[in-house]
């Protein structure tokens, strides 16, 4: 059984470039209510704390000074099947190697800076909708 909600994030790269309206309006397109959404400019020890799961990694220290660069937007998006469908959607992680169409194909720049995030599982999305919005707000 499959939940029907992901989280997703646009990366500062992106909302930096002005791409912000776009790539919601393609969200929407995709089918996603967006359930919650804000924008915020998160520390290197928020940034750290999100991506827990990558301490140790070489790639943890680079893509926590990323994602604190600068504000980014994140929201809680519904769908059926949310969080397998909407990593297909945004296209696999290096941007070189996305389908044609998806986000991170048109959007992405390199490895590090790949325009948005997706949720990888049921509990990921989860904890990383409840890292950014309470569960006193009704979605
Ligand atoms: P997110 O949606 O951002 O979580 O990406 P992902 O789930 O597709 O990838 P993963 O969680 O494994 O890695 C988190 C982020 O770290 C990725 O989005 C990349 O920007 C970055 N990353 C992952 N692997 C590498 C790597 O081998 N080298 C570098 N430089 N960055 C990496
Ligand atoms: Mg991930």
């Amino acid at each position: 059984m499959t939940g029907n909600i992901t989280f997703t994030m646009i990366k500062p790269s992106t909302v930096k470039a002005g791409y912000t309206g776009n790539i919601i309006a393609k969200i929407e397109e995709g089918g996603y209510i967006i359930k919650a959404l804000r924008k915020v400019y998160i520390s290197k020890e928020q940034a750290g704390r999100f991506y827990e799961m990558h301490i140790g990694k070489p790639f943890y220290e680079d893509l926590t000074t990323f994602m604190s660069s600068g504000p980014i937007i994140v929201a809680i998006l519904e769908k059926g099947n949310a969080v397998e469908s909407f990593r297909k959607f945004i296209g696999a992680t290096d941007p070189a190697k996305a389908e044609e169409g998806t986000i991170r194909k048109v959007y992405g720049i390199s490895l590090s800076e790949n325009a948005i995030h997706g949720s990888d599982s049921d509990e990921s999305a989860c904890r990383e909708s409840g890292f950014f919005f309470s569960d006193l707000e009704r979605f």
